[in-house]
């Protein structure tokens, strides 16, 4: 309902309302005045330009910044060199917010040419004191600055930073509030993410995510399970559920409901062909949700199960609550109760206190599990979290001579393991044209591998059957056999 609020017809002159979103939706109609304004007065509307920095989460996020933006009248622009400029930023490892400070250098040189443009910046990184600090001190020219709790405000916040000259700054240390129905504009028409939990309550030693985003919170079922038919009934045919940990969605719930029972719920759903989530904390993955994915039709042969070390004495140190065998274990009982799963991972090298040993013991896991990918991080210091203390960090040579030989076990395995399926049938989401290769497009297969094929732009968004001709390390070269929506 909130969709068809025609924001012409409030009354931006009355005094803002108290309840949200509709109090949003008041921001909405005065920004969107301003559009007005300046559309006559420049001939053209202004263009925004969101940039996503962070993980699946911020991606979210950031269609829900553009969302709101689109409603109020701006133009989507790629380009930074725009009226509007705002950074979804992250936090995790110091190299996102060394990042983050170059490119201000950029967008300062785009706001001498363009002295009305606006910068704003949000996300993760903006919960962190000192990051604050920082911009006060030494980029005055930043006109606005919020964080992870407060992103529904997004329309009053950019209101007040439209409305004035000043450097508008509102940072939340928490919240247990969650806004429902405010814009989202997606990035594909076919496939969307879903937030179905908020924060994350692990602590694990190494990570900043629960200080940046808060404590747990998950969002009501009716609320997800609205929010999915919504957008089938809009084109929808694949969804990702997001969160830090799903495995615990639904603990602080009124009425409690586990993982496993949301996505039974989900599966139930229409016209709904895919289902995706992430992440699984492998303490949390239960036999009811393996059971779950064994027996479903929608839920995609593919498992994101992070395992951020191979030895128990890391893991430990790590507050990460399972041991090298246990993972092992939950890995293999996976594996037998779907045997065409993708398992994926992420490892962390040069962990403080880190040995050859450790760093072996890993490497046997890596060689054992079969990962079909695996993301690999050298450890980052995180100021404020309990790793970054501890005695016994890492020296850098040793790290990096780990980290290459981490990642050739990675890589040679991950290319064995995509042998496997080459010369099968598979169903694939056809996602986009292939920028490389011209009459080509490329689609995604339930594991989540790439493939691409001669085809053309009508079958966006359809899922149809493609042979995997070849392997080519991490994707397939393939050929279509059904051309009929699956
Ligand atoms: N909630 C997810 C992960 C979120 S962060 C989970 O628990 O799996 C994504 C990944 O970044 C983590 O899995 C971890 O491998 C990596 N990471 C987090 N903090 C890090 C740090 N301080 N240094 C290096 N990598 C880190
Ligand atoms: Fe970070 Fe651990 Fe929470 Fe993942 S589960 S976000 S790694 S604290
Ligand atoms: Fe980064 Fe925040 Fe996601 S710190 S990984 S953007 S939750």
């Amino acid at each position: 309902m909130y969709n068809e609020i025609d924001l012409d017809k409030i009354d931006i002159h009355a005094e803002p309302p108290i309840e949200e979103p509709v109090r949003q939706y008041y921001f909405m109609a005065k920004c969107h005045q301003w559009v007005k304004d300046f559309e006559q007065k420049n001939g053209r509307s202004p263009k925004a330009c969101v940039v996503n920095m962070g993980c699946q989460m911020n991606a979210r996020d950031s269609e829900k910044l553009q969302g709101i933006l689109c409603r109020i009248g701006y133009a989507e622009m790629e380009s930074e060199d725009a009226d509007f400029v705002i950074y979804n930023t992250c936090t995790v490892r110091e190299n996102a917010n060394l990042k983050v400070y170059g490119r201000l250098g950029v967008l300062h040189g785009y706001k001498k040419k363009n002295p009305d443009m606006k910068i704003a910046l949000c996300g993760c990184m903006m919960q962190e004191p000192s990051v604050v600090e920082k911009l006060k001190k030494s980029y005055r020219f930043i006109d606005l600055i919020f964080g992870t709790h407060n992103i529904f405000k997004f329309a009053e916040l950019l209101w007040t930073a439209l409305d004035s000259e000043r450097m508008v700054i509102d940072i939340w240390k928490d919240t247990d509030q969650i806004v429902e129905d405010l814009p989202v504009e997606r990035k594909y028409p076919f496939k969307s993410g879903v937030n179905i939990m908020f924060g994350c309550n692990n602590f694990c030693s190494y990570c900043i995510v629960p200080y940046v985003r808060g404590r747990e919170r998950s969002r009501a079922p009716e609320d997800i399970l609205q929010e999915i038919r919504n957008l089938v009934a809009d084109g929808i045919v694949e969804i990702m559920l997001l969160g830090q940990n799903v495995n615990s969605y639904g603990k602080n719930l009124a009425v409690p409901m586990s993982f496993a029972e949301l996505l039974k719920e989900i599966e139930k759903i229409e016209g709904l062909k895919r289902i995706r989530f992430m992440t699984s904390h492998p303490k949390d993955l239960s036999d009811e949700l393996i059971q779950v994915m064994a027996d479903s039709q929608k839920i995609c042969r593919h498992l994101h199960l992070p395992l951020q070390s191979g030895s128990t004495t890391v893991l430990k140190a790590m507050n990460r609550k399972y041991t090298k065998e246990q993972y092992i274990r939950l890995a293999e009982k996976i594996r037998s109760a779907v045997p065409d799963i993708a398992l994926t991972t992420d490892i962390i090298v040069g962990f403080p206190g880190e040995t050859e040993a450790d760093f072996q013991e890993t490497l046997d896991v890596v060689r054992r599990v079969r990962y079909d990918s695996a993301f690999t991080f050298i450890y980052s210091r995180r100021t404020g979290t309990p790793a970054a203390s501890m005695e016994d960090q890492i020296p850098e040579d040793v790290v990096k001579d780990r980290f290459e030989r981490l990642l050739k076990e990675v890589q040679d395995i991950s290319k064995n393991m995509a042998e496997r399926f080459t010369g099968t049938d598979q169903e694939v989401l056809v996602e986009e044209s292939n920028r490389q290769m011209k009459g080509y497009m490329t689609g995604r297969l339930s594991n989540n591998h790439v493939v691409h094929f001669p085809g053309d732009t009508s079958m966006i968004g359809k899922i149809l059957r493609a042979h995997l001709d070849e392997c080519r390390g991490f994707y397939y070269m393939g050929s279509l056999q059904q051309t009929q929506n699956i």
